[in-house]
């Protein structure tokens, strides 16, 4: 959700700026601007739409010698996606870019016209702006100046900041979005919201913390926490290893990242599975001791992954396990007890809502862990505990790798509990680890079994709705395929469990309604099976994914015979995407940045 880069140095400002918006620009894609201050003179360039709009109208543009410069990648949360409303803002004599939302900035907004200040955009953040420069004319400093501003407004921003009152200086703050500075030998400054765009270019990073502000120069950094207390920036080592994803001849990323799992899942179990148990070295056993309930919390995909994990923490853990969207649980004062371990599940590990709930579990006392895709994000360094997911940098804004990672963790950690809590025989979970090794295979995909999708796919791009439908583990993967389908097709489409259809949906049927139906051998095939016919009596257009032959539907996509259902999961999950994939195809729609969408969102 927006991406955020500065730079400080003797390089090519602009090419260093445009390469790390390149990296953070799935991150949100309606709008990308740069501000460069070299010399006490100020160029400034926003394009509206995807990044090679704002390379094509800086393509004359370099700078040789020093200079400062920040740059922004915007999804749009208050006003429309314009080139006005693009960042960086500017002031009279300054630029500025954010991420997050100013809680105030209409209280403010109103102050500052009341002061005779003219705004440009519709925007929250233009406000930051126009304050520091009025503080600024009472201040003694450009520093004093901004520290003040920091204290009027409220909210969640990471925030840059440049003015020709210090030109040769970056001022930074940082409250609930995710933003890091990096250096090097040369003694460059690089900022940016996720490591990154820092791959390469840094050796050393610091993480903001929530309150921390200050600013950058060529010689120094000062950094100050909430209370204004100056304090030591923590470095730590970055990798020099590039992970930014590239499309390897792949159409799209989210066609690499379904390719992918097979490997990425493969990662996932590296080190986890012995023929007995699963190991999770990263936990101590200890955070399930008095523990009588798990609490799963998460948005989107990482919330149907946290669905699935409840049907397993109960049917192999016996535990009692309760699943919550992360934007219903901030607000509806929920009880939270010490004996309920607090999951947060999330790819990036930055979701807004997602961290806040795990910031109430921390405060009410609870143990706390985290799934997730990306280390050093603000829940990895938040939770008490925490299992990386592997999946590797996921670029579609799509999820594809992170969910199946996730279910691959979730399956693990719940035989891990079952083994503390003596819940399986050894027999079973020595079987259930036997299958965990044969994921990868599931999901590699077949040559014969992408082409009929695509094939198919051509018959699925119109009508008045999708319901995907499934019982037990695979509602859970029917919300997550209905989801995928919508996001990136922009048709209806909607998850449903099987055994519901017939308390209202089912009026919909008519021959424009898609049905997508999950029929797994292993789990509850009779049952499920009864409820498509009840849909297909009604005439509605059936596909139905199955390895067992299926004469009621009008079409059937054939799933290789496994022993488990759980394989029979992974290999349908293949297949919901695929089918989204070639439908979005198609139509024509842009797979990998869906429009209105964004890879990470902070916002709440
Ligand atoms: C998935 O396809 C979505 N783009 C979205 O639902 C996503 O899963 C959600 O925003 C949560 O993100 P997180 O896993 O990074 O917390």
């Amino acid at each position: 959700m927006c991406g955020i880069v500065g730079y400080l140095g003797e390089k090519n400002t602009k090419e260093i700026l445009l390469s790390g918006l390149k990296e953070l620009e799935y991150r949100g894609y309606d709008s990308a601007g740069i501000a460069v201050l070299q010399d006490d003179n100020f160029e400034s360039y926003k394009a509206v739409g995807k990044l090679v709009n704002l390379e094509e109208k800086t393509k004359d543009f370099t700078t040789e010698s020093f200079a400062v410069g920040i740059g922004h990648t915007r999804w749009a949360t208050h006003g429309k996606p314009t080139e006005l409303n693009a960042h960086p803002h500017l002031g009279e004599s300054s630029y500025v870019v954010h991420n997050g939302i100013i809680e105030n900035y209409a209280e403010l907004k109103k102050q500052l016209q009341a002061d005779g200040v003219t705004f440009l955009s519709q925007t929250d953040t233009e406000v930051i702006v126009h304050l520091f420069e009025k503080n600024l004319k009472d201040a003694s400093s450009a520093f004093e100046a901004f520290e003040q501003t920091i204290q009027e407004i409220q909210g969640a921003y990471a925030i840059l900041l440049v003015t020709k009152s210090e030109d040769k200086t970056i001022f930074f703050a940082k409250y609930g979005s995710p933003m890091l500075v990096g250096i090097n030998a040369e003694g460059e400054k690089y900022f940016a919201s996720s490591d990154t765009p820092l791959i390469g270019h840094c050796t050393d990073v610091n993480y903001f913390e929530d309150g921390d502000y200050g600013y950058v120069d060529a010689q120094s950094i000062a950094l100050f926490d909430k209370e204004g207390r100056k304090k030591e920036p923590h470095f730590t080592k970055l990798s020099t290893n590039k992970l930014s994803a590239q499309k390897d001849g792949y159409r799209f990323f989210m066609e690499k990242e379904i390719y992918e799992q097979s490997n990425v899942i493969t990662d996932t179990l590296l080190g986890r599975l012995c023929e007995e148990e699963v190991l999770f070295d990263e936990l101590d056993t200890q955070l399930f001791d008095g523990i009588e309930e798990i609490k799963l919390c998460a948005c989107g995909t990482s919330y149907h992954s946290a669905l699935s994990a409840s049907y397993m923490f109960e049917r192999y853990s016996k535990i009692k396990t309760s699943v919550e969207i992360a934007s219903e649980f901030r607000y509806r004062q929920p009880i939270m007890s010490k004996d309920t371990l607090f999951v947060v599940i999330s790819q990036s590990g930055e979701t807004a809502d997602t961290l806040e709930t795990l910031k109430m579990a921390k405060k009410a006392g609870l143990k706390t862990l985290v799934i997730c895709n990306v280390d050093n994000s603000s829940m990895v360094r938040l939770a008490d505990a925490c299992i990386l997911t592997r999946a590797g940098v996921e670029k579609g804004v799509a999820s594809t790798k992170a969910f199946a990672t996730q279910v691959t963790v979730f399956w693990m950690l719940s035989l891990y509990v079952a083994k503390l809590r003596d819940t399986l025989s050894q027999e079973e979970l020595s079987r259930q680890i036997k299958l965990l090794r044969e994921i990868p295979t599931s999901v590699k995909v077949e040559d014969a079994m992408h082409e009929r999708i695509k094939r198919l796919s051509k018959r699925y791009l119109h009508g008045h709705g999708f319901f995907f439908i499934g019982r037990d583990l695979f509602f859970p993967l029917a919300l997550e395929g209905a989801l995928k389908l919508k996001e990136i097709s922009y048709l209806h489409a909607e998850g449903y469990p099987s055994g519901e259809m017939k308390h209202g949906p089912i009026a919909l049927a008519d021959p424009e309604l898609f049905t997508i139906a999950l029929l797994p051998q292993h789990l509850l095939y009779e049952k499920s099976k009864s409820n498509v016919e009840e849909l297909s009596a009604r005439d509605s257009t059936i596909c139905a994914i199955s390895p067992l032959e299926f004469d009621k539907a009008d079409d059937f996509i054939q799933t290789k015979k496994h022993n488990d259902y759980m394989l029979e999961f992974f290999e349908m999950m293949v297949v919901v995407q695929l089918l989204s994939l070639e439908i979005s195809v198609r139509l024509g729609n842009d797979v990998d940045m869906p429009r209105n969408l964004a890879k990470s969102v902070t916002v709440e």
